[in-house]
């Protein structure tokens, strides 16, 4: 490209009313879109559900009351089972929360209608041993929600170690390749597969800016020396992680898949 052409295209790409296609892309999906791929198995009320790694448990509530399920939630950080206890038992709904880590899933074989495991896989350090987990604690016929996200030919070196070292990132469960074969080696059939690539950040971003107060804190953090001291250095640590994770979806360097696995009913 020539100079002039650069600087032709350039700023009417930036102002308001240049490249205004781009903005009527298709809609990304949001978070609903996992959940209207459960509604499809059309789960039995009573139906039991694993929700591993289930975090602040907001998806516990949601698969108990959106499928009368009785939802067990698992998750090894005392932060997060603190959070997940307190919202089951103010809501009062069919959820029991546990410790638990996914690498070795401390339930009993064959005892769940499906297992929900949603952007979790990454911080697992052995995605086979997670995935033959999921496959024995369902029961024949039981499903396995798998949303997670992998790392692109875009996401480099020195990007892949930064989430590894602030975010406890797994670079095992961020490779596509090897998340595959466990899934296959685990015994599980393909129900549905869906690249949903960058459309949840997107989604956030037009929600309520996530994406851009995620750069624009990072941008901050680097030029407020004193912000360490002042805000400590362990939550600027996980910031930094988290920033750079929504920045990296944004970006194409990791690119999140939705799949629903069967476990076949023989
Ligand atoms: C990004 S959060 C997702 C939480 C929830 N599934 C959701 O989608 O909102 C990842 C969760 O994985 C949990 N986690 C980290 N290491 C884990 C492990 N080895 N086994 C099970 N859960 C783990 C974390 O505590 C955290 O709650």
């Amino acid at each position: 490209m020539s100079l002039d052409d650069l600087y032709r295209h350039a700023w009417a790409a930036l102002a308001p009313d240049g490249f205004t296609e781009l903005d009527d892309v298709a809609p990304p999906r949001g978070p609903d879109r996992i959940f209207e791929l459960i509604d499809a198995l059309g789960l039995a009320p009573g139906a039991d559900v694993l929700d591993l790694a289930c975090g602040p448990g907001e998806q516990a509530l949601v698969l108990a009351e959106r499928y009368a399920a009785r939802v067990i939630a698992i998750d090894p950080v005392v932060p997060q089972l603190v959070m997940a206890r307190g919202s089951a038992t103010a809501a009062d709904r069919c959820v029991c929360v546990a410790a638990g880590s996914m690498e070795a899933i401390p339930l009993a074989s064959e005892s769940f209608t499906l297992v929900w495991l949603r952007d979790a896989l990454l911080h697992s350090s052995d995605p086979e041993a997670t995935l033959h987990g999921c496959f024995r604690v369902l029961r024949p016929g039981g499903h396995l929600l798998l949303h997670t996200a992998y790392a692109t030919d875009l996401l480099a070196a020195h990007e892949l170690e930064l989430l590894e070292t602030e975010m406890h990132v797994q670079r095992a469960a961020l490779d596509a390749k090897r998340v595959d074969r466990a899934v296959t080696a685990a015994g599980f059939e393909p129900v549905h597969d869906e690249a949903l690539g960058s459309e949840l950040a997107e989604h956030y971003e037009q929600q309520d800016g996530l994406g851009s107060r995620a750069l624009l804190r990072l941008a901050r953090l680097n030029r407020s020396p004193g912000a360490r001291a002042r805000l400590g250095e362990e939550r600027v640590r996980a910031a930094r992680g988290l920033y750079h994770w929504v920045v990296f979806e944004l970006l194409g360097k990791l690119s999140y898949r939705t799949r629903v696995l069967r476990r076949p009913a023989t």
